[in-house]
């Protein structure tokens, strides 16, 4: 469909979690012309389903540097050294910035900020706010904030493609929006700068903690505009998320990681703790090591859970510090203050996405990434607990700091370029072909068979092959009915996409390193792999 309307700013910001809601912030307040777009309303991404909290080094005796070797560790060698100098150097600031903006966090004793910590944390270092709501206060001190400061914004508005210039410079983005009056159906935000923080791709996989609107729209477009893209096959598989049944499909209720940190033991159906003796941390070794001996225990004892048992902590204590679990857990017949919680791992947060250099800037001009849809290089193979509310703050200020930095300039592309924007004339189309919402499911199990926690040459290959099919079958087999435009249908073309380039980027890497673990190449191997798989596709210039 060809745009039906457009509107002009300096900057369009493409999200509006932690990340694209501190971007937009610090761009209007220096007086650019912002406007955010979002898929669903402002608060429905990832940002608000947050638990445990933020890391930053503000307890006493805790510095960055510690901070900095609890993140290389978790990393697996990946890690991009002078980006995570910059996550936690900046993180203590900015996380009081974030206090500034509004959001209350939990409070100690002594009226200090109240810490706690996850695995791969050797301290207590992560801050929450209503106990185990970090990422609803920060979305609706981010979201107050917005509103407050009168920002110009789009709801309901699904990010189609980027828009370039003759010279391949972004230009803003295509819309289609629903039931936003004036901005009705497909459109564009023209605009010389682009902010992407779309979040993650976790309904790629059956199971999931991420919201309904994690498609992996953001890498999607990305790979589409011609941008570099890394790091896919690190796909983080949280530990303990509730288990309801291995049937249980789309969004999973998460139990947090400060659960353990405040001290719950992990235990198969005997009640035998397995953490113990396998990670000097226990229960807190890092994220990967921990889903990984949860997976290696279940296949040993043919289990489809293990247990999470906090009963010590208590009714006050589950009440007052875990309320949101709590709820979760009774709302579905589990009461954890008198029963072991079953859980098992399922997809959580993509270490990779859109490649960024220190100021957020992608491969492509005028096109910058931040959060979970960007790979800046501070997760490596594998993303410490609660550095990503992090990183999207941080990152967020530096991508201000530098579309600020070059304000003059690209106010001038608006102007010079407003007549030459390929793609947003009466004849251009949008360059993304949607394919029908009836794939999705099966997209989403063929991942998880093949492309999950547990992989193999085999498995992959078998995963490829019928994402291909799936393809093939989109692109119409004889016979067949285009797919109708709209949200779902460009959702499901986005998910496709991600899948192929994760599988793709799974099976070449014939290695175990962090979140990426291949059965048939158990061991890490730092001779041929210490390096980043990076994915460039052309761009499509139709
Ligand atoms: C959790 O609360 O366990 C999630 C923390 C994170 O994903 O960083």
């Amino acid at each position: 469909p060809a745009p039906g309307w457009s509107i002009d700013a300096d900057v369009v910001v493409v999200g509006s979690g932690v990340a694209g809601l501190t971007a937009a912030l610090r761009c209007a307040a220096a007086g650019l012309a912002t406007v955010v777009v979002t898929k669903a309303r402002l608060d429905d991404g990832s940002t608000r389903w947050a638990q445990g909290g933020i890391a930053a080094a503000l307890g006493d005796g805790d510095t960055p540097a510690q901070h900095r070797d609890d993140t290389l560790v978790a990393g697996a060698g990946l890690c991009a050294r002078t980006a995570v100098d910059a996550l936690v150097t900046e993180g203590p600031g900015a996380v009081q910035r974030l206090i500034a903006t509004g959001a209350r966090f939990d409070l100690d004793a002594g009226g200090g900020i109240a810490l706690t910590r996850e695995g791969g944390h050797h301290r207590r270092r992560i801050a929450h706010a209503g106990g185990d709501a970090t990422g609803a206060e920060i979305s609706r001190a981010l979201v107050g904030a917005v509103r407050g400061a009168g920002l110009r914004t789009i709801e309901n508005a699904l990010v189609l493609d980027l828009l370039t210039d003759d010279t391949g410079r972004t230009a803003g983005v295509t819309l289609h929006v629903m039931g936003e009056g004036q901005h009705d159906g497909v459109g564009a935000v023209r605009a010389p700068a682009v902010v992407l923080a779309t979040g993650g791709m976790g309904q790629v996989f059956s199971a999931t903690t991420n919201p309904a609107v994690s498609t992996g729209d953001g890498v999607a477009l990305a790979l589409r505009a011609g941008a570099e893209v890394s790091d896919l096959e690190f796909v983080q598989f949280h530990p303990t998320v509730l288990f309801l049944g291995t049937e249980s499909e789309g969004q999973q209720p998460l139990v947090s990681e400060a659960v353990r940190g405040e001290g719950a033991h992990l235990v198969d159906a005997a009640g035998v703790r397995f953490m113990v003796g396998t990670h000097e941390l226990a229960e807190l070794a890092p994220r990967d090591v921990v889903a990984k001996a949860i997976m290696r225990r279940m296949r040993e004892q043919g289990a489809d859970h293990m247990y999470l048992d906090a009963r010590h902590f208590g009714a006050e204590m589950w009440e007052h510090r875990f309320p949101t679990i709590l709820a979760a857990c009774r709302s579905h017949g589990i009461d954890p203050v008198t029963e072991p919680v079953p859980v098992a791992p399922a997809a959580h947060y993509a270490s990779g996405g859109v490649v960024t250099d220190l100021s957020g800037r992608t491969t492509v001009p005028g096109l910058w990434a931040c959060g979970e849809v960007a790979c800046t290089g501070v997760h490596g193979a594998n993303r410490l607990a609660s550095n990503s509310l992090l990183e999207g703050l941080v990152f967020a200020e530096r991508i201000a700091a530098d579309i600020t930095g070059v304000a003059a300039d690209i106010t001038g592309i608006t102007a010079g370029a407003a007549g030459a924007v390929r793609g947003a004339g009466a004849a251009a189309a949008t360059a993304l072909p949607p394919i029908d919402p009836a794939a999705r499911p099966a997209i989403q199990r063929i991942m998880s068979l093949g492309a999950g926690v547990l992989r193999s040459d085999a498995s992959l290959r078998e995963a490829a092959a019928a994402l291909e099919e799936v393809d093939r079958a989109a692109a119409g087999a004889a016979g067949a009915k285009p797919a109708v435009p709209g949200v779902d249908s460009w959702e499901t073309a986005n998910l496709l996409c991600v899948a192929r380039v994760l599988t793709a980027a799974a099976l070449a890497r014939e290695e175990t390193r962090g979140c990426h673990w291949r059965e048939d190449h158990p061991e890490r191997d730092d001779t041929a792999w210490r390096r980043h798989l990076v994915v460039r596709l052309a761009p499509d210039r139709s």
